[in-house]
């Protein structure tokens, strides 16, 4: 068991694990944050991703050592019911999702690309959530709710 501390959605975090367990099970078995999903286990999904720094990163595929002094931020890090993220809001105003398993990853892939590139083209929106896959075939709007979110950003 080693002790490791983390930045958690802006709360420090610290924990007793066994160091190679994945981030993805500490984060739902110990934590209490629900948001990533289990999907393929191998880092090809998306289900499970979360921002670490600015990039969107497989929480699957993560050992806990590794994230050691890191911020991360889950979907519950983003917005609330109260006051949602913009890409909360464009999701809905686009109605970019249907059986909603995907969804945590996807919006976590997207709030890193609009940390790092607040004005991004269709082409980079695309390419930034090439590694998240959605078996309801919702892929298209989700790309117009990330401009949407895009341009209400760049607008306020
Ligand atoms: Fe982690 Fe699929 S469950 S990428």
């Amino acid at each position: 068991m080693t002790i490791i501390q983390f930045q958690l959605n802006g709360a420090a975090t610290t924990v007793e694990i066994d160091p190679d367990q994945s981030l993805l099970d500490v984060l739902r078995s110990r934590l209490g944050i629900t948001s990533p999903h289990f999907g393929c286990g191998a880092g090809e999904c998306g289900a499970c991703h979360v921002m670490v720094g600015d990039r969107a990163m497989a929480s699957c595929d993560l050992p806990m050592w590794s994230i050691a002094g890191k911020e991360v931020v889950t979907l519950e890090g983003l917005g609330t019911s109260e006051r949602p993220h913009p890409l909360q809001r464009a999701f809905i105003s686009e109605q970019a999702m249907q059986c909603g398993y995907c969804v945590s990853g996807i919006l976590v892939s997207a709030a890193a690309l609009l940390k790092r590139n607040p004005s991004p083209t269709e082409a980079e929106v695309r390419t930034a959530l090439d590694r998240n896959l959605c078996r309801c075939g919702s892929h298209n709007r989700m790309v117009r709710a990330v401009l949407r979110a895009a341009a209400e950003i760049a607008a306020s």
